[in-house]
Formats: C-alpha cells, structure tokens, sequence
C-alpha cells in the first residue's frame, strides 16, 4: 500500500513506524504537519491508500479525513481522550497503559477505533516511555490497523463509553498546576512522580535561590540526607535535592525564559546555576559502588564471574546519558571506567544502558553553550574518539555494544568500535551525520564500510533515513537482533555473553582479532582515519559554517518549515 505518515515532527515513533512498514513492503511517506494548506498539497502529491499519524499535535482537516482514512496513533487506552495522556497516567501511577488508533474524526481522539494495545508502565521517565513501551504497544497497534484497513472487511469499533472495556476518559491539559512540588509535604515517591510525568518536557517549574527553574530527570538517592527542598550535594553537573524523607538527583535544569530574554535550553543542572550555587560538597560514585546501590550514576560497572571463578567472567560497563547525548565531560568519565574495566580479569566486556538510548554523539546543547562552540564541539569530538580508539584497540576481550533503545551519528559509531553489536529489534539506527551539517568522526570510516562495505556505507550516510533494527542485521551493521522488553533483551544479552566468555573459541578469536587489527593497522593505521576525519570536522566547526545555525535549530526545537525532502517517499 501506499502509506502516508502525517506528523508534527519525524519524531522516534514516526521514525519506527516508517522502517516498520518499508520492512513489510510498503511505500511509505512522510508529510510534516506543518499548516493545512501544505498538508493538503503533500496528500495530494503522495496519493496515498492510508494515512497514518503516529505523532500529531494538531487535527487533520475535515477535507482530507472525508476524503481518505485517517488512523491517528493515541497514547492511551480506549476511550482515553485529551494532548496529556501519558503525563496523566505517570503522575496517577497507572500501573498500565495502552495505545489506541483510531479514525480521525471531527472531535478529537473519539473517533472509531482499529486498534487498542495495553502495555505496564515501568517508573521511567516520560520520554522513555514513550520511545520503548509506548513506541513498541503503538508498533503493533498500527500494524494491526494497517493488517484491518489493508484486508478491508474490518469495522472499526465506535468509542462508546457504555462498554465495559472503555475504562479511559477527557483530560485536560497537563499544566504546572498539576506538577508543582511542595517541598515541605512531598514524599521522595511523589517528587519522582512529578519529576517523571513532566520528563522530558516540559519539565517541572520550580524556584531555586530566587530564581524560576525547570527541573528535568529525577532519580532516587538512597543516602544523603538534608533539610527538605535544599540543594545537599552535586555529582557530575546534577544537583541532589532534599525530600522530606529522603532525596532526589535532578541531572538538568531550563532557567524560564524571561519575557524578553534569550530562548533558553537544557543543560547539565550546575552549569544552569553556575554562581547560584552555593558550596555544596561534591559526592562522587565509583562505577562499582553505583551498580550495587539505588543512586543517580550515569556509569555503572558490574561483573559475573564465570564456573571458574576467573575465567569466564564478564563485564558490564552500563550508562546512560540524558537524550543519548555526551559531552566532553561524559566521553572523559566514560573513557576512565572503560579503562578500569580494561584492567579487569574478564574475557568478554559488554556495553550498554539498562534501556533507552545507547548514544547519539556529541551534546548539542553543552556545546551550544559554550562560549566558543567551535571549540567545545572540537573538544568533544576529540573525547569521543578517544573513547571509540580504547574499544578499537582493546585485544584481549571481546567488546560487545549492546542497544535496548535507538542511536545515532557518533553515537551508533561508537556501537560499531565493539567487535559484536546486539540490539533489541525495536530499536531505531540513524548511522549518518550530514543532518547536522557533519562530516563525521568516531573512526566511522573505518568501521562502517568494514562492517557493510563501501557502496552501503555511502547509502546509510548519504540518504539519511532511520534503519530498523532487522534491516540492520541484513546489511550486517549489527550481528543480533532481539525481540521483546528491554527486561527480556538483557536476559538474552547475559546468557549469550556468559556463554561467549566460557566458549572454548573465545581464545582463537581473540588471536584472530589481534591479528586483524596489526593487519589493518598495517594497511592504513587508525590514526590516519582518525587524522582524515577530524580535517573534515574541522572544516564544519569553523565560524560560518552551516553546522553552527543547524546545531542551534536543533537545541532551540526551531520547527521545519517544510518536509525535507528525503522524507517524501
Ligand atoms: N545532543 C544533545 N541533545 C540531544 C542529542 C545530542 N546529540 N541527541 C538527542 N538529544 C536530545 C533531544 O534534544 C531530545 O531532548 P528533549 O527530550 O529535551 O526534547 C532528546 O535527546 C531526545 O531526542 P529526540 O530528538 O526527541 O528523539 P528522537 O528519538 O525523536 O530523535 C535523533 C532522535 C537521534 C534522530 C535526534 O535526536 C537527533 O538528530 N539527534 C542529534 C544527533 C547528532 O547529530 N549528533 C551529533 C553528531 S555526533
């Protein structure tokens, strides 16, 4: 069929859907809802069977939903109506959720429903949610309704509150009404609520030394302890806040806008406060201590000793950074525990976060405020290479990079430093820069075309469309691919890898790895790539450069005001 994709932004999910349905045959395109008038010119030009919309902030004109079936994705369950479903359930505790499609209609979100999935809300944040359990509950939602719409008998079922299965209702707007934290009565279980519904927009709006905050993230700190609502304690650019029985790490701040000030933007919460803050102590974690306690850590570390006790032994070297993003700072600490994992007597070293995000690359909005970005992205190119040429280089383990969520540019590239890549099948791969107006570093031109071959490796940089995880493993940009929670992938991951570590293979294979890579080196040493990409980095952090104002767009949310051009179909 020919299916076409409507939505406000080409959003995880829009990006999902769309590999989703390409990997089952059909034409997809996408059209940004952008104002009615070009809607209606890119409906016309695509002439599609279907249109769907994964992700859609404003109605469908009546024009277009009488003209064509129009199947609007809701995150909600049946009969669920209203733009804050998600942030409803998180801040309710919803113990679960569903996703429903349903024809669009003149009222919004009551129109006829194709399909209703339910799924368990897991205490993440919003945005977490949304790009795993939401996004993979919406996943067979659509395919469903796709399967319904394409065999053309099926008669959607009218939303009628009456049936014992429509359980959702209207709510209204989530506003900071709803969120506010009172300090003096909040329990730490409240405050991570609020903190989780608002995440990773809009944030909680708050005050902190006399000024207006949003608060952004909210983890448990298991600890320290101080007077309700004060700032105790700092960790890698967060802020530990007191709760009246408890505390809680806050990762990132937004100061408000003021009414004629400059737009302002997420950033790592001491940065934010900057001279606001006072002298709090700084409260590192080990890597180690992290993964045995209930604390805020980026970076944890962890081992499972094989039968033997020494040998056979695996590594996990988890993180997770906000938005997938990594800065200098990130790559550093990042680097400094690889390192230390290095050092440990482990046969096989896997890497990954819990969930979510593996990585997309440089951090666009440390970078953007920086007093001299070009600097700043240099920098942290630099950082991020370092890190890909220990994983590169590391010959006496077998590094595997494991993905439960998506990644992009630099941050897929470092997956591929890994000598095996292991990804659950709904994650969503953007291996390519050029969107961000970059050449690209991270060893990527020796990596990528060793892993798919040249012809391929220009295709995936140069086209720049999202790539689905199977369409991953039959290009052989990864090696497995996963089906279910991220619960049921790392259960997978354990296994494989503990059965690795006490292969009796594993020997040759890491004589064989040491082989190729002095051959390689020989060929064209890793510092020439190295060297070749970082001329052409170069290049695009210089003043002027088309790279600046694209990485500005991209920070500021500034919105198309076209569909590009790639995204057609
Ligand atoms: N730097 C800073 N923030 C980043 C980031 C980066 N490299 N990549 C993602 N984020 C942030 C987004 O701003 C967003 O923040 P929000 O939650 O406050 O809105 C969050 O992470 C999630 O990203 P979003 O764009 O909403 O997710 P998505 O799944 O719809 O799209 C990408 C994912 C990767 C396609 C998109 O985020 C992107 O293009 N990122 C930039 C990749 C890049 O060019 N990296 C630099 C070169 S190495």
């Amino acid at each position: 069929m020919r299916i076409l994709l409507v939505a406000s932004a080409f959003n995880s999910l829009t990006q999902r859907v769309h590999t989703e349905l390409r990997d089952r045959g059909h034409h997809v395109g996408v059209e940004l809802a952008l104002g009615d008038e070009p809607l209606r010119a890119g409906v016309a030009r695509f002439g599609p069977d279907l249109i769907l919309a994964p992700m859609l902030t404003r109605a469908i004109p009546e024009d277009i939903w009488t003209a064509h079936t129009v199947l609007i994705v809701h995150p909600g369950p049946k009969g669920d109506r209203g733009p804050s479903s998600l942030d409803w359930a998180i801040s309710e505790a919803a113990p679960s959720w569903g996703v429903t499609v349903l024809q669009a209609v003149a009222e919004m979100d009551a129109g006829p429903i194709w399909a209703s999935v339910p799924f368990a809300v897991t205490p993440v944040g919003k945005s977490a949610l949304y790009r795993n359990e939401v996004a993979d509950a919406a996943l067979t939602a659509v395919l469903l309704a796709v399967e319904r719409f394409e065999a053309g008998q099926f008669e959607p079922e009218p939303l009628d509150y009456s049936r014992r299965d429509v359980k959702g209702k209207l709510r209204p707007y989530h506003v900071q009404q709803h969120r506010r934290i009172d300090w003096d009565i909040d329990d730490t279980a409240t405050v991570l609520r609020k903190l989780r519904a608002a995440d990773s927009q809009p944030g909680v709006l708050d005050e902190l030394f006399g000024r207006e905050f949003f608060l952004h993230g909210g983890h448990n700190e298991d600890q320290l302890r101080g007077e309700p609502g004060t700032v105790i304690a700092t960790r890698d650019g967060a802020i530990c806040r007191a709760t009246v029985d408890g505390a809680v790490w806050l990762p990132q701040l937004r100061a408000r806008r003021a009414p004629d000030g400059p737009p302002t933007f997420k950033q790592p919460a001491t940065d934010v406060l900057g001279e606001l803050l006072p002298s709090v102590p700084e409260v590192p974690v080990s890597p180690a201590a992290a993964a045995t306690r209930d604390t805020w850590s980026e970076i944890r570390y962890r081992e499972v000793a094989g039968a033997a006790g020494k040998y056979g032994s695996v590594g996990y070297l988890e993180f997770a950074f906000a938005g997938g993003a990594m800065s200098t700072g990130q790559c550093r600490r990042l680097l400094y525990a690889y390192e230390q994992a290095r050092t440990r007597p482990i046969n096989v070293l896997v890497l990954g976060p819990e969930r979510d995000f593996f990585s997309n690359g440089i951090h666009l909005n440390v970078i953007e405020a920086a007093a001299d970005p070009g600097a700043e992205s240099w920098r942290n190119i630099n950082a991020m290479d370092d890190l890909v040429e220990a994983i590169l280089t590391t010959t006496d383990k077998l590094v595997i990079s494991a993905l439960p969520g998506n990644a992009a540019a630099g941050g897929i590239m470092l997956a591929l430093a890994a000598d095996e890549v292991w990804c659950r099948e709904s994650a969503v791969l953007n291996p390519h820069y050029q969107l961000m107006g970059l050449y690209g570093s991270e060893y990527w031109t020796y990596t990528l075309p060793r892993r798919v071959g040249a012809q391929t490796a220009e295709r995936l940089t140069q086209q720049t469309l999202p790539v689905g995880a199977r369409a991953a493993r039959a290009l052989g940009l990864v090696d497995q691919v996963i089906p279910g929670s991220p619960a049921a992938f790392w259960a997978w991951v354990r296994t494989e890898a503990a059965a690795l570590a006490d292969s009796p293979e594993l020997a040759e294979r890491l004589v064989e790895k040491k082989r190729r890579l002095a051959a390689d080196e020989a060929v064209k040493p890793l510092a020439a790539y190295r060297a070749e990409e970082l001329a052409r980095m170069s290049a695009n952090f210089a003043p002027g450069s088309p790279y600046h104002q694209l990485r500005q767009n991209f920070v500021h949310k500034v919105c198309a005001t076209a569909t590009p051009s790639h995204l057609l179909g």
